[in-house]
This record gives C-alpha cells, sequence and structure tokens, in this order.
C-alpha cells in the first residue's frame, strides 16, 4: 500500500519540520512514511495527495453526519457568514440552535456551546463539580472524553497497566498531566457492575461524577451490558452524583436525540459535538436546568468562539436536515447491510470476530469471544485486523487504523459504497492470511 504514497511521504517529510510528527493531532499520526495527507473530500469519498480515492470510513472520527462538504450545510454557512463570523454578541441563530438540541435530546433542559468535546466535557466537569461541591470524577477504562488532563487517565494505556480488575489503576495517558490529580480520579473496567457497585458504596458520597460514553466510542465501540447504564443512572442518583453521558460519538449519530433516545436513559448532563455540525467546529453539553442553570450565579462557563458562526449556522442546518428527512434511519438500514455482510465474510473464512455498536458507528474484534471491556478487547488479534486495514486502503475503502476506532457511516454512503466495501473486504480477508 505504501507506494501509493510517494506525494504523502514528501509532504510528511515537510510537514514534520514545522509540526510535530507532521500533523496537528497525534491520532491523525499513522507512522513514517505511511500517514496520508488529505487533497479533498466529498460525499463519502476522499482523496489523497497521490491521487488515491477512498471510501472513508473514518469521516473525521464521526462529525461527518450528511456527507464531507455536504451542500445545504456548505450553503447555510455562505449565507450566514455574509453577515460576519464572529461577535461578542448572541445571535437569533444560535437560539434557534439551542431550541432544537433541546427539542431532540430528551435529558436536555437548557445547554450551552462549546467548540470541541474537549471543551464540552471540560464544562460540564466543573459544572458538576460545582454542583456536588465534590472533586472525584469516576471514568470507565479504554473511554475518552477529550485531550484535557481531568479524564485523560486510563484511556489509551496498555490495559496490563492498569492493575487489578478489583482495584484498578488509574494511569495517566500522557506526560504533563498533574500526578495530584490522579487523586481526584477512579478509573473501573466498563460494565462492571460489581465494581461499580463496591465503589460506590465505598466513595459515592465523595463523587461530583460519574462520566462514561454510552458505548465505549473509543474502545471497539464496546456495548453497554443490558442494565449497566441504568445502574449507573440509579447509584448516581442515590449518592447524589452528576451522571455524565459523554455522546460526542453518538450524540445525533445513533438517534436524533442519541444514546439518550436509543437505551431511553436520562443523564444528568450530556456533551455533545462531532455530528451535530456535520465537521464544522461546534459543541455543546447541557441536562437539567437545575444544575445548567447554577452558570453564570458564581460558576464560569464561555469561550471567545462558542458562537462561531460557521460553528453554529453549520449546526442549524444538520439539525434541521436530521429533523425533517429519515438520515439516520437511511444510515442505519445501511450499516446494517455493511455490519451483516462483514460477519458473513469472517464466518466464511472461520475468522471469529466479535461486532459491537451500532449500525452507524460499529467495531468489530478479532481472534476473541466476548469483548465487555477493553481488558477484553486488549486480547484480540490487533495485527490481523490492521493487516486487513492496510489490505483495505489498498483497494480504495479506508477504515480506522487504529482498531478501536469506530467506522462511521453518514448519509453519503451509497447502497453501491457498502456493495464495494464488502467485495473489497471479501477480497482482503482471501489475499491476507491470519
Ligand atoms: C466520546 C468523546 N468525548 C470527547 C471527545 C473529544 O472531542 P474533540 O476531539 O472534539 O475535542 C471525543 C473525541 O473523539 C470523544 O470521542
Amino acid at each position: 500500500m505504501f507506494e501509493k504514497f510517494s506525494k504523502s511521504r514528501t509532504l510528511q517529510q515537510r510537514a514534520r519540520k514545522v509540526m510535530p510528527l507532521g500533523v496537528n493531532s497525534n491520532f491523525r499520526y499513522w507512522g513514517e512514511g505511511i500517514t496520508p495527507y488529505l487533497a479533498k473530500a466529498k460525499g463519502s469519498h476522499i482523496w489523497d495527495v497521490d491521487g488515491n480515492e477512498y471510501i472513508d470510513y473514518r469521516l473525521a472520527f464521526g462529525p461527518i453526519i450528511i456527507g464531507h462538504a455536504d451542500e445545504t450545510v456548505n450553503a447555510k454557512v455562505r449565507e450566514e457568514i455574509e453577515y460576519g463570523t464572529l461577535a461578542a454578541m448572541t445571535t437569533e441563530l444560535e437560539v434557534e440552535v439551542m431550541e432544537k438540541i433541546v427539542a431532540l435530546c430528551p435529558a436536555v433542559e437548557m445547554a450551552r456551546l462549546a467548540c470541541s468535546g474537549t471543551e464540552a466535557t471540560m464544562h460540564a466537569i466543573r459544572v458538576a463539580r460545582a454542583y456536588t461541591g465534590r472533586e472525584i470524577i469516576l471514568k470507565f477504562e479504554g473511554n475518552y472524553h477529550g485531550f484535557h488532563d481531568y479524564t485523560l487517565w486510563s484511556t489509551y494505556a496498555p490495559a496490563e497497566s492498569y492493575g487489578n480488575a478489583r482495584s484498578p489503576i488509574p494511569i495517566p495517558s500522557s506526560s504533563g498531566i498533574p500526578r495530584v490529580l490522579g487523586e481526584k480520579i477512579i478509573t473501573l473496567p466498563f460494565n462492571d457492575f460489581e465494581g461499580f457497585e463496591r465503589t460506590m458504596k465505598s466513595y459515592g458520597h465523595l463523587i461530583a461524577a460519574v462520566i462514561t460514553e454510552p458505548c465505549q466510542g473509543n474502545c471497539a465501540a464496546i456495548d453497554p451490558q443490558k442494565g449497566f447504564l441504568e445502574l449507573i443512572r440509579k447509584r448516581t442518583e442515590e449518592y447524589g452524583c452528576v451522571f455524565i453521558l459523554d455522546e460526542v460519538k453518538t450524540g445525533f449519530r445513533i438517534a436524533n436525540g442519541g444514546a439518550q433516545e436509543y437505551y431511553r436513559i436520562k443523564p444528568d448532563l450530556a456533551t455533545y459535538a462531532k455530528a451535530l455540525g456535520n465537521g464544522y467546529p461546534v459543541a455543546a453539553f447541557g441536562g437539567r436546568k437545575e444544575i445548567m442553570s447554577i452558570i453564570g450565579h458564581g460558576v464560569a462557563q464561555g469561550g471567545t468562539y462558542t458562537n462561531n458562526k460557521p460553528g453554529v449556522a453549520a449546526a442549524w442546518a444538520t439539525l434541521t436536515l436530521l429533523q425533517e428527512q429519515p438520515i439516520l434511519k437511511t444510515i442505519e438500514q445501511r450499516g446494517k447491510r455493511l455490519m451483516a455482510g462483514l460477519k458473513k465474510i469472517f464466518e466464511e473464512a472461520g475468522i471469529p470476530v466479535v461486532f459491537s455498536g451500532y449500525p452507524a458507528m460499529f467495531s468489530f474484534s478479532i481472534g476473541v469471544e466476548k469483548v465487555t471491556c477493553q481488558r477484553d478487547w486488549n486480547e484480540s488479534d490487533k495485527d490481523y485486523y490492521l493487516a486487513l486495514v492496510e489490505a483495505a486502503i489498498e483497494r480504495g475503502v479506508m477504515p480506522d487504523h487504529d482498531p478501536r476506532e469506530p467506522w462511521f457511516l453518514c448519509y453519503a454512503h451509497s447502497e453501491a459504497d457498502i456493495d464495494e466495501t464488502l467485495n473489497v473486504y471479501a477480497d482482503a480477508v482471501k489475499a491476507v492470511k491470519r
């Protein structure tokens, strides 16, 4: 595959001189000489600087829900930016976006905008701490809530370093995270009912917030086991902790009302970004009025760009499309067909795989019988997964290089894209022996 990347390689060498690793996010670096650079993106396809075309299942790590460079979203952005891109004043369009968020998301009575998922979870955590007067945050191993220091613990460290599942060790996922913050975080394996019960009994009265992704959108889309989110809801209520549901990946993707609608679960606060703006920089957090109302009353929240017009206009257009057209239903149908087709290919090849997630955002783990948490996923055959991804990229289909990152679908993915992807994977599984 790497012969196809000669211009990418030259650009990477140039970029390396001015950007660490030659990229503006660690997640976009695949390695020396194998990191592709983008020329353009349209619909469900992307083209790299070498002119190679791919069916894109990365979708910018999930934000693209309608399609790349969608005409309707772009037209609304163009129309709105003619009247200014940013001002220190609130617009009616912003109010309309907030009304749409409140109308679509069952647990959101009030919300505020932010610019990224990282900001949204950071603000939600501040509000939860301020509301409860407590400081400890409980998060689950393998979940990612953005780059701030509060929850970048036990995210993608080797799971072997996490210690015994009965008494997990929180591991910072980067140098530079203050060690003292380790005193403010408790980590647990996802889907660990018994461990969660025990931890809440011991520390529930000290915990400001339990934060979780509904499924592990940053670890092979591992599903919550039946009753796990409900248990979190029950115990957080009992112990007076704020339940923050991080819907940065699931929001406006798995249902118009996100995981709250899908699982019929009502967290106290929820966080959004990604699909909210179909690729423009816009995010939000919101929830119960009683909690959100403390903002501005001794609780600080804001940001110069939180009402940036391109982001706000894109959110307005994206949410309007979701409200008016059966977009997520169509994605669901196509995603189901893709998942079923891939499952069949692996079955016929005698390769055990566990599928997880939703048709709009799914993963599969190879060579394991069950995957309920990152520790299980760690046992999967990541090398074979990667070998298949490389064979697929060679053939014009691009899922993410990292097996923890789900496959994302958008409205622009056509039936023909699904057919082509299945042909490519059938061929890849034949070509690459396990
Ligand atoms: C669940 C979740 N929360 C938060 C974030 C951080 O979002 P952003 O990259 O917009 O800062 C991400 C990013 O992938 C995410 O998946």
